[in-house]
């Protein structure tokens, strides 16, 4: 039974394995969370820079396309026939004047409009549809849009907060960042994990884990948790930025933090030092930026690397994280490079993301048969959920369950917001 007394605690801190496994809790989720009032990354402006470029996407397990108009207008269409439920667009991106579906080819316009459907008078006066059939009525489902700076949302429901309200100032000013100059799409990678979604956006909240679990990371300095930094939450608590300094820590601190972990972080060295090399490009000193937006998108900066990853439930053992990665119109080639170079980083075989795939995977694997045990979240202490300036925590984690939990309707009494 999914109700508020599964929680062992008031903060969070115990989460019990069911939430990954059970069917109820994934229907729920579907519907509270991909149907409620949330909003979802779509893709970004200059994926469609022209007159009938759609690509398709999810929210949720809903598809959808996201098209630019003849005028300009982006719209975003739930990606489903309204004669028999078919998925009308099943290419991943292409150019169009309209969108029709394989099935009886009825025929819709890039505003989701009805425009046609074959033999609506039927043949020889016999057949066909009703005169009165209201073609209006029948269009593909419009989703609400907003954008920050080129980087698309979209929700399915009309009485949600105004996006920017929806991310809170500090998140808004990450995307700006991010956003700041026209970026240009190097390419996409996808990630298909045996593992509950929520596992994947746990990891990104997850400081504590990138310096032990990702060997690369700690031996070439990249991410360490010597580093100066921290995690910010909106004031919900439902997103979080995880975020270092470049340099702000010495190789001699990290051999005497990690010695005791059983890191290794002296035995290897690279031919190719460019691959770690951060090249810092703003005036803040982040080389570590990772924005993960409820429920499901991430913005990210790794180094150099620049990306955003949806997560794509596929039902409750699978997720599928599809990567897009990211350079700005006006970067010299050379940094160009730079960036492709560092990309070998993420995607499903990248030096850090490989990791992440499997660490989710034996979780949900060795959690299963034991539904009622839990988790345990109380790195950088229970209790409060708030900002810390420190590196060796997992409170995000305890953020992203409150706001879970009040969306499914099983936020307990007195719990911790
Ligand atoms: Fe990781």
């Amino acid at each position: 039974m999914l109700n508020a007394a599964i929680w062992p605690t008031l903060d969070y801190s115990r989460v019990p394995y069911r939430l990954y496994h059970d069917p109820e809790a994934y229907q729920r989720e579907q519907e509270r969370i991909f149907r409620g009032p949330t909003w979802s990354f779509l893709g970004l402006e200059a994926e469609v820079p022209n007159p009938g470029d759609f690509r398709t996407t999810y929210v949720g397990d809903t598809p959808v396309i996201v098209n630019r108009d003849t005028d300009g207008a982006i719209h975003a269409l739930v990606n489903r026939c309204a004669h028999r439920g078919a998925m009308v667009r099943r290419e991943m991106s292409g150019n169009a004047g309209e969108h029709t579906c394989i099935y009886h080819q009825w025929c819709y316009g890039l505003d989701g409009k009805l425009n046609s459907i074959p033999f609506r008078r039927g043949i020889r006066g016999q057949g066909g549809l009703d005169p009165g059939f209201d073609m209006a009525a029948h269009g593909l489902r419009k989703l609400r849009v907003a954008s920050v700076d080129g980087a698309l949302f979209g929700t399915l429901v009309d009485d949600v907060e105004p996006l920017e309200d929806y991310l809170g100032a500090p998140v808004l000013a990450q995307l700006r960042r991010l956003f700041e100059r026209p970026v240009t799409i190097l390419g996409y990678n996808r990630q298909r994990i045996r593992a509950n979604w929520k596992l994947y956006a746990e990891n990104t909240r997850d400081n504590y884990h990138a310096s032990l679990l990702h060997e690369f990371l700690v031996t070439f300095g990249l991410d360490r948790s010597t580093q100066v930094g921290g995690v910010k939450m909106d004031a919900r608590h439902r997103h979080n930025i995880t975020w270092a300094e470049a340099e702000s820590d010495t190789a001699e601190l990290a051999q005497e933090a990690y010695g005791a972990a059983r890191v290794r972080s002296n035995y290897l060295s690279l031919k190719e030092p460019e691959l770690v090399r951060f090249r810092r490009e703003r005036a803040d000193p982040l080389n570590i930026a990772i924005t993960s937006v409820f429920p499901s998108a991430v913005f990210v900066q790794i180094s150099n690397s620049l990306a955003v990853r949806q997560i794509r439930p596929r039902g409750v053992d699978e997720v599928e994280i599809f990567q897009t990665m990211l350079g700005y119109a006006d970067d010299p080639p050379e940094l160009t490079l730079h960036r492709l170079r560092q990309a070998n980083l993420v995607g499903p075989a990248g030096l850090v993301s490989m990791e992440d795939g499997e660490a989710i995977e034996i979780a949900h694997r060795a959690s299963k048969p034991d539904r009622d045990s839990t988790t345990v979240i109380e790195l950088g202490g229970a209790g409060v959920i708030s900002d810390r300036d420190y590196r060796v925590t997992d409170v995000p984690l305890r953020g992203f369950w409150s706001y879970y939990a009040e969306l499914l309707g099983i936020e307990p009494a007195g719990a911790v917001r």
